[in-house]
């Protein structure tokens, strides 16, 4: 199995708009492999404009917000590339795509590191922040998941919130269960 970190990507379209998603980066030879589903607003901006960044950070209110409308965080101009970067990040990498593989749903963009800084240190892991990844992953993923395997998993991942989260992780899932109560509220709705 290959290697996956999952990140915050930034790409940037040919008039310069700025796009930040959360994105699984997969390990390949010293670089990295980003796979956007089709379609998508990362996939479009790699095609016109063949940079990102990877921004390595620990505040999961980034991956919540950009799952839940909250997609304006600050950032700041990259060194190499075309495409700027989350300011507040431990460490980014930035990205030079170097080949494609075509898929109808997957196409796979192959990246070298053309530069990378790190800016603050890892003070190790937090339950919380992995329940946070966790439930964002499932927030995603509603329209294709059976909710009795969401409301399960989501029953269990709240056990490490309530145990070891910040105020930070705190926030970021109480922004995804919204999210996820709305989309039943919304399907229950539907049926009536
Ligand atoms: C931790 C995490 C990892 C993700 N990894 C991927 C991925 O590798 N590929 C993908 O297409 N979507 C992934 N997603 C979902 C995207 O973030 C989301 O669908 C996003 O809106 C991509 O579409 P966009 O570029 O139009 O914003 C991931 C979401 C999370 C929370």
């Amino acid at each position: 199995m290959p290697m996956i970190r999952e990140t915050i990507v930034t790409t940037a379209n040919a008039a310069g708009d700025l796009h930040i998603a959360p994105l699984g980066l997969i390990r390949d030879d010293g670089g990295w492999i980003i796979a956007p589903f089709h379609p998508s607003r990362t996939l479009d901006n790699l095609r016109s404009v063949p940079f990102a960044v990877a921004n390595y950070t620990d505040d999961v209110r980034v991956f919540a917000g950009c799952l839940t409308g909250r997609n304006d965080w600050p950032t700041v101009a990259s060194e190499a590339v075309p495409v700027r970067r989350l300011a507040e990040t431990l460490a980014h990498a930035e990205l030079a795509v170097s080949r494609i593989v075509e898929h109808p749903e997957r196409p796979r963009f192959q990246c070298r590191i053309v530069h990378r800084a790190a800016h603050r240190g890892f003070e190790g892991f937090n339950r919380a922040q992995a329940a946070v990844i966790e439930a964002a992953i499932l927030s995603s993923r509603l329209h294709m998941l059976p909710r009795e395997k969401v409301e399960r998993e989501i029953a269990y991942l709240a056990i490490a919130v309530n145990k070891t989260a910040g105020s930070a992780e705190q926030e970021a899932w109480e922004w995804l269960m919204a999210k996820i109560e709305a989309y039943y509220a919304d399907a229950e709705r539907a049926k009536k």
